[in-house]
């Protein structure tokens, strides 16, 4: 199972013209299937596509890892330039979501489009909500239970249903799921489900225990200094080959990463990053 793994958006970029977008999206090439994984806030991920020669048109779905603005910011752009695709994305990525900002106000969040939108663009949102195998040996994780006691979602979340508001837990966090010959490779945008509890669920659903890569955001960067430690501890005693961080990891999270864990075995990823499995 031939994997490659190019990082089309993230917050930061190693050069020009490449362009650093806050949000992730990055190309998936499994054996025969290409795969479109988030597709970042605004428009980077056409000209960053463009300047790394990766043509878009050749994009068979896309995956939507949750409702966040800074994920699918660009499927309605995309849809218009390339036409309809198949959408897999967890059926809570509509949730109306704002976050709590200093002196009482809100932004909203959430998803930047609707399944009306898409529908109307020739796209087919298939709602994923369980651990779902989309092909052989790829898997959707659908909703990934929280069991760590030190984890959160990593921020003031709230969602609006009729007029009030609820926190917002992110059920509809998903990560995608490669049973490769030498190893899990887990591919997750913000890891608002925590990292530990997304890389158990994999582990456990498949009863592999050697990680060739965990690769994405990882919402660190609102971390305790406890979750911090007790993440890094649980990671200590996991086989992770490499862990490919950033987006919502942020500088310290990344930093104390890389010291305790080693650069053997951490990589800070950036716009053009391409890894081959
Ligand atoms: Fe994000
Ligand atoms: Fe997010």
């Amino acid at each position: 199972m031939d994997t490659v793994i190019k990082v089309l958006v993230e917050n930061t970029t190693p050069r020009s013209p490449l362009l650093g977008e806050y949000g992730f999206s990055a190309q998936v090439l499994v054996d025969q299937h290409n795969i479109l994984f988030d597709t970042g806030s605004q428009a980077a991920l056409f000209s960053n596509s463009a300047a790394l020669g990766v043509d878009l048109s050749q994009v068979q779905d896309i995956i939507i890892s949750h409702g966040h603005y800074d994920h699918t910011g660009a499927v309605l752009p995309f849809l218009e330039k390339y036409g309809g695709r198949n959408i897999y994305a967890h059926p809570g990525i509509f949730a109306h979501r704002l976050v709590d900002l200093p002196g009482g106000k809100q932004l909203d969040i959430g998803c930047r489009f609707t399944k009306e939108e898409a529908a109307r663009m020739g796209a087919r949102v298939i709602p994923i909500d369980g651990f779902t195998e989309i092909y052989p040996g790829v898997y959707l994780t659908g909703e990934i239970p929280r069991v760590t006691e030190y984890e959160d979602v990593g921020g003031n979340f709230v969602y609006e249903k009729e007029g009030q508001f609820y926190p917002d837990l992110l059920p509809d966090d998903m990560a995608l799921l490669i049973d490769h010959r030498e190893g899990l490779i887990i591919l997750s945008g913000c890891s608002h489900s925590g990292m530990i509890n997304t890389l158990d669920y994999c582990r456990q659903q498949t009863g592999r225990t050697r990680v060739l890569a965990y690769i994405g955001g990882t919402h660190l960067m609102t971390a305790s200094p406890l979750r911090l430690e007790k993440t890094i501890e649980a990671l200590k005693s996991y086989e992770v080959e490499k862990l490919i961080v950033g987006h919502c990891t942020g500088f310290y999270a990344a930093a104390q990463l890389y010291n305790r864990l080693g650069g053997q075995r951490v990589i800070k990823m950036e716009v053009g990053a391409s890894f081959t499995f």
